[in-house]
């Protein structure tokens, strides 16, 4: 397969224009199946076709320029289910369920359960753990317990195998036989049998709202190796834009330690923090990557032949994406565009695709699956014993073209913790009582611009006067983020435009 030739469907440009309404007023329930994709990074031309996704897309409705609140998986997860940004949840690190710390606030799965649908969460849906309350947010947004596969236990298990040594390692690149696995299986294969047979078998006139979420592209990138020869090295385009943007404040960056402490990984002797990946192990991360994509890719194409497009509203997207040696870094746990754009497609029955290039948010995806539903919507605040709304806007009226009322909001706000203004072992995960800097980021269709500043973990307060690191990256020029121009008289007035935005958006909130 040649790489390069293809271009991604999330690139491509249709301008259908739509004459229908959205506003599905219907006695008939559609069914609504959500996919949500654990750290899959928007992919481009540059990178690699994923068929299955593709084939979907060229009917759907594609969002070019859509963005995570924040690039961590809890926070992001939460926000997306709930409608709410991680300022309004508390939450920027794993540790906190906000029903019983902010609010008892709804989420989408939770008003479809209370609207007749039957909702299911089948594999990685929320985060587990403490910040879902160790029960997927089971009984309030989900009519059973939710579906975890069985292997996913041994997720950490040393099973890639060191080609010198033969012993098995916890590696980052770990492609393997799937019958040598503890199980025979891995848990993204159980994830969409269990999907698979969940709708197959069921028995009820109620439609359903099924969220199904795969555990990979997430490292470890352990998947079956006959997708690693699909992805041949000598095709794998290494980043554009290798290094540490040209002056970046140093807050802005992570040692992204989760991928350095693999075995592999370790091995290399990569100094901290600023030691770079070796060329070849830059390739062979992308190479792996993109394989781990391509399985996932298969997945769904598997579970798509079971889905009945007619009656199914099908959305699909991840809770962030991921460096792979763009700016210098890997992972996630940043505010440059690769660790918080994403793919998202919504594929409504009987609507012709089109393609948006308008930034728009995750926290959007609520609202959106409401008004598509033909649920009432949540502007009023309705369902909520708060004063505070949904945070997103829904979609629906980029998607029909009509006169966008949300015009000057035509940008995506997100942001990330750091715990000093130094690069430091938990500047990529800190705990809240940790968290000293929030970094905010607006994002609009030509600027990326950022502001590094004071944040109380106690009081939640930010203080903006001060200021730890600014960021201004023009699209226009550098797609990449390589140059950070905040200081460059020519956009002296766009820096101060965008400071003023970012600064009452936030407070908004
Ligand atoms: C929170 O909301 C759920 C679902 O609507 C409801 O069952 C529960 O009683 C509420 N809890 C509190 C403390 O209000
Ligand atoms: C979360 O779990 C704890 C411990 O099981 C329980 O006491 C608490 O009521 C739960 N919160 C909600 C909102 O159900
Ligand atoms: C389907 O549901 C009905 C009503 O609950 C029940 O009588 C029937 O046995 C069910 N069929 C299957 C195959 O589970
Ligand atoms: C890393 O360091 C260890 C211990 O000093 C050494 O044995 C090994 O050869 C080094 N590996 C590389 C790739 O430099
Ligand atoms: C991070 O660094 C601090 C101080 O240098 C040290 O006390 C701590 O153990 C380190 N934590 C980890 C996980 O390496
Ligand atoms: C955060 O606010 C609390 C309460 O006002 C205060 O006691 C604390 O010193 C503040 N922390 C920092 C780091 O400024």
């Amino acid at each position: 397969m040649n790489m390069s030739l293809f271009v991604y469907i999330f690139c491509i440009g249709l301008n259908n224009v739509l004459s229908h309404d959205f506003g599905m007023k219907t006695h008939l329930k559609r069914n609504v199946l959500i996919i949500l994709i654990d750290d899959m990074r928007h992919l481009t031309d540059k990178n690699i076709l994923l068929p299955n996704i593709q084939r979907l897309a060229v009917k759907s409705i594609v969002f070019r320029n859509a963005f995570a609140q924040q690039s961590l998986c809890a926070p992001s997860r939460n926000s997306i289910l709930t409608g709410r940004r991680p300022d309004i949840l508390h939450l920027y690190d794993f540790y906190s369920y906000w029903r019983d710390t902010v609010g008892n606030y709804s989420t989408f799965p939770q008003l479809f359960k209370e609207n007749g649908y039957d909702s299911f969460s089948v594999g990685k849906i929320f985060h587990p753990g403490i910040s879902s309350n160790f029960t997927d947010d089971f009984p309030y947004s989900w009519n059973e317990k939710p579906y975890h596969p069985p292997s996913e236990k041994y997720k950490d298990v040393a099973v890639c195998k060191n080609k010198q040594t033969n012993e098995l390692q916890k590696d980052l690149l770990c492609p393997i036989s799937v019958n040598m696995q503890p199980d025979g299986v891995l848990p993204d294969m159980e994830t969409i049998n269990y999907a698979i047979d969940l709708i197959k078998t069921r028995n009820s006139s109620k439609p359903y709202l099924l969220a199904v979420g795969f555990h990979k592209p997430h490292i470890p990138l352990k998947y079956p190796h006959k997708y690693l020869k699909k992805v041949p090295i000598g095709e794998v385009q290494p980043p554009l834009m290798p290094d540490i943007p040209k002056n970046m404040p140093i807050v802005a960056w992570h040692p992204w330690t989760d991928v350095r402490h693999r075995d592999d990984i370790r091995s290399l002797n990569i100094s901290f923090p600023f030691g770079t990946m070796p060329p070849k192990w830059t390739l062979k991360i992308r190479q792996n990557y993109f394989a781990a994509s391509l399985y996932v890719d298969d997945l769904i194409g598997k579970l798509m032949r079971h889905i009945d497009l007619s009656n199914t509203i099908v959305a699909l997207t991840s809770d962030h994406g991921w460096s792979l040696g763009e700016n210098g870094l890997w992972a996630k746990y940043s505010n440059f565009d690769v660790a918080l754009k994403v793919p998202l497609l919504f594929k409504i029955p009987n609507k012709p695709p089109k393609s948006i290039s308008t930034p728009v948010e995750l926290v959007d995806i609520f609202p959106t699956l409401l008004e598509l539903a033909g649920l009432d919507p949540l502007n009023s605040c309705k369902y909520y014993k708060s004063n505070q709304c949904l945070d997103g806007k829904s979609l629906v009226p980029l998607m029909s073209n009509k006169p966008n009322k949300h015009e000057s909001t035509n940008f995506a706000i997100s942001q990330y913790p750091r715990p000093s203004e130094h690069t430091v072992n938990n500047s990529d995960k800190p705990r809240l009582k940790d968290i000293r800097i929030m970094g905010y980021s607006i994002r609009t269709k030509r600027y990326r611009y950022t502001e590094w500043i004071s944040f109380n973990h106690t009081t939640f307060s930010r203080n903006w006067n001060k200021v730890y690191g600014v960021e201004l990256y023009d699209h226009t020029v550098d797609d990449d983020e390589s140059n950070n121009v905040y200081n460059i008289h020519k956009y002296e007035n766009v820096r101060i435009k965008l400071s003023k935005l970012l600064r009452t958006q936030v407070d908004l909130q």
